[in-house]
């Protein structure tokens, strides 16, 4: 479990730290696309996430943007502050972005990528994944059962 820290005069405990990072248009979902999406928006998955991670005795921050300088930036911040590990659906990015799967290897993080959809199934621009050679593994296609099944696959490396 976590490690111990000196707060304000009296000691609490300091979580170990995983990142859930989200990419663009993922914020509009529940109603984005539904019938391939699903109906539950970005703060109800990120609860779902949370719980699972809490379960397995992570602190989940949670990240979202639709501009690819700010999901570089965040990842790269990451191993400044203590985060061990990153679960991230790079959506339409995966299939285009060098600078991102760049960042990912910069960061020197495990990351588990993940897909609500199964992109295999889907139109040929969506079957390569750029992000994914990045990561140590690629969770697609189970619906937000995805993320919780990336965190439980992180964190089980990372224990
Ligand atoms: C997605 C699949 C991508 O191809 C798409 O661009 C997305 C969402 C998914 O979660 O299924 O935005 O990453």
């Amino acid at each position: 479990m976590g490690k111990y820290i000196e707060k304000g005069g009296g000691y609490s405990q300091m979580s170990r730290k995983i990142l859930l990072v989200n990419g663009p248009n993922l914020r509009l979902l529940g109603r984005r696309e539904p019938e391939i999406y699903g109906s539950d928006t970005l703060a109800d998955i990120e609860k779902l996430c949370c719980e699972c991670a809490a379960g397995l005795g992570f602190e989940l921050i949670c990240f979202q943007s639709d501009s690819e300088g700010a999901l570089i930036s965040r990842i790269g911040e990451a191993p400044l502050e203590g985060i061990e590990g990153i679960v991230i659906n790079p959506a339409g990015y995966t299939h285009t972005s060098v600078a991102l799967h760049d960042a990912l290897l910069a960061a020197a993080l495990p990351a588990v990528e993940v897909h609500l959809s199964n992109i295999f199934k889907r139109e040929d621009f969506r079957h390569t994944s750029i992000t994914g050679s990045a990561c140590i593994g690629v969770v697609a296609g189970f619906g937000k059962e995805s993320y919780t099944l990336a965190i439980r696959a992180l964190t089980a490396r990372l224990s």
